[in-house]
């Protein structure tokens, strides 16, 4: 039982002993003790004053009285006006310890078979260019998010929809063709999704160049737009897809698989990694199937111009389109498709997506018609939305080629992460050197970005990301080496302590700490949150570091207060590296 836990059982039992009355002792919450009072945990009275009939000095009196009588585990109390300050008896901690050195579980509850399986849509790119800063918090978060809800026992499917097909992809397919000259990754060195990119870029370039010299002769830009010759070859292009003609095809599947090589580079070097990938070219037709059937059953409705929508003006929303008059399908029809495909692969319980807030109102309208095609976790799709993600530097435009791309990110991160630590790494052979820089770059990445509410816009500050002594992933990873290197100087941990051993105040705290670990899993898997955890392990990094400078471990004379020092300070390099590995961070043993 939680310390929490016997304080509550405590005060509910205390308040029926005392007044006859029945409290639930889950209706009653201890919460930490504000920093200006003495004592770890602060129960609020006033809930009772209806049974004691008593001030709330007296009833908080009273019930401390009782709790001192009966509680081995509390110590002292003092009382501030209706607010029960409670004080833990120090041996209490030495248990606590024990019992979290001795569960290699701890903070995390372990899946079983009929868990509810959680499905975590992330990252889903199109394929016409590389990944950028923006897929990279999506990419995070999603991961983390992932392995949040695992720590707290679901089930997890991570999956991506990979948007292979459409006009983007045949705008690079056609550029391709034209001015490629037979360019490839393998002879020309440049990454599958780069090479993709520029053609996308290049293709950008040449149809406004074609514009330009239309608008020239003399022709409004809405016309120049529909004589484009080159637009008009892509659109071609993308018919012809659509009918199976085989070199369009061929093309596309070399293309596309360029694509993926970059990809999966990318997401290797991040960190991140799917159980299962859909594309869009298998799941837009069975998007389409199910419109058509909604006409059916009255779910849709047609257009005398043959398009087709379902009306969603009852549910507060607009009417939506979901197939053209031409029959082609929209963004929507995809994800109808694609819902439907995972649901025949995966009996989820619940499905969640992780899109930009963009992307909000498409959201609003998937959970709608996917409530009323019947699955039945339409309705309660979870969209977890996030904000956009800057530099400093200035806003990043994807048009005009000034994005940031998540390859380039890295490298920066890393070669940073080297400058920034070139003396502590110099007396590191060099292939660890390598290894910890990578680790510290994409640690000072990850914990920038995740240690944000996702909902905010935010701006990703290269250097004050990778500041050792700020509130960043270096600072914990170097919190978690200093850790180490105490324990590779110790020798060894003792397994246990002898129960004799009374915590001082800031271990008291810091075991208080520690023991708060399953309740902020536990919390940031209710509200999605991986700041939460990034949080938590700050302020778990920094008390530590606060004792490490305050008290001595090695050269602690009483052998069993360094026993205890030496078991705690084990304990948080566990605790940190299991909550930051909930963040997809990697800590090193050394730097
Ligand atoms: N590929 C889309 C884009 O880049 C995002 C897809 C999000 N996921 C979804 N199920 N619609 O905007």
């Amino acid at each position: 039982m939680s310390i929490e836990a016997i304080i509550s059982q405590g005060v509910s039992n205390a308040v029926k002993e005392l007044y006859g009355a029945d409290v639930a002792s889950t209706s009653i919450v201890p919460q930490a003790t504000r920093k200006e009072f003495e004592g770890n945990f602060t129960v609020v009275v006033f809930p009772f004053l209806k049974a004691s009939h008593k001030s709330p000095e007296a009833t908080a009196t009273e019930i401390g009285d009782w709790l001192i009588e009966n509680l081995p585990a509390v110590k002292k109390f003092n009382v501030v006006k209706g607010f029960l300050n409670i004080t833990v008896n120090p041996s209490f901690w030495t248990g606590l310890l024990n019992e979290m050195a001795q569960d290699p579980d701890y903070g995390f509850v372990s899946p079983k078979e009929d868990s509810p399986l959680v499905m975590v849509e992330y990252s889903s790119p199109n394929t016409n260019k590389p990944l950028h800063l923006g897929h990279v918090r999506n990419n995070l978060l999603g991961f983390s998010l992932a392995k949040i809800l695992e720590a707290n026992g679901n089930r997890v499917v991570k999956t991506n929809i990979v948007n292979d097909r459409g006009i983007h992809i045949c705008k690079s397919m056609l550029a391709w063709q034209k001015y490629g000259n037979g360019e490839t990754p393998e002879n020309s060195g440049k990454k599958g999704d780069h090479l993709i990119g520029d053609y996308y870029v290049e293709f950008d370039k040449h149809y406004k160049d074609e514009l330009a010299s239309l608008i020239a002769s003399g022709m409004e830009q809405e016309e120049a737009e529909a004589a484009s010759k080159l637009m008009g070859e892509a659109r071609e292009m993308l018919r012809k897809w659509e009918a199976g003609d085989p070199d369009v095809r061929k093309l596309w599947e070399t293309m596309n698989s360029w694509v993926y090589e970059g990809f999966d580079e990318t997401y290797k070097r991040l960190g991140v990694a799917f159980d299962k990938i859909y594309y869009e070219s298998d799941t837009y037709l069975e998007g389409k199937d199910l419109v058509l059937g909604g006409i059916e059953s009255g779910i849709m409705y047609r257009k005398d111009d043959g398009s087709v929508w379902a009306d969603l003006t009852p549910d507060g929303l607009d009417h939506k389109l979901l197939l053209r008059s031409d029959g082609t399908s929209v963004y929507m029809t995809q994800d109808i498709g694609t819902a439907k495909l995972r649901y025949q692969d995966f009996p989820i319980d619940k499905m969640i997506y992780v899109v930009g807030n963009e992307q909000n109102y498409h959201f609003q309208v998937l959970a709608l018609i996917l409530d009323k095609l019947g699955f039945k976790w339409g309705k309660d799709l979870v969209h977890f939305s996030y904000g956009m993600v800057e530099l400093p530097e200035g806003k990043m435009k994807s048009r005009e080629g000034t994005v940031v791309d998540a390859d380039d990110l890295i490298d920066k991160m890393i070669a940073s992460a080297k400058e920034a630590s070139a003396e502590r790494f110099a007396d590191m052979p060099r292939e660890e050197a390598e290894e910890v820089a990578r680790m510290v770059g994409l640690g000072a990445l990850k914990y920038f970005l995740l240690k944000v509410d996702p909902k905010k816009n935010m701006l990703f500050n290269p250097k004050e990301s990778i500041d050792f002594n700020g509130n960043t992933g270096p600072f914990l990873q170097y919190t978690y080496a200093r850790i180490q290197s105490v324990m590779r100087r110790a020798g060894k941990a003792p397994e246990k302590l002898e129960a004799d051993i009374v915590p001082n105040e800031k271990e008291s705290a810091l075991i208080q700490r520690l023991s708060e670990f399953p309740a902020v899993v536990k919390e940031a898997g209710e509200t999605y949150s991986p700041a939460l955890i990034a949080n938590y392990c700050y302020d778990l990094a920094k008390e530590y570091n606060q004792f490490y400078h305050d008290y001595p471990i090695l050269k602690e004379e009483d052998e069993k207060v360094k026993d205890l020092r030496l078991l705690l300070s084990r304990e948080v390099g566990v605790v940190l590296k299991k909550a930051s590995g909930l963040l997809g961070m990697e800590m090193p043993e050394r730097m």
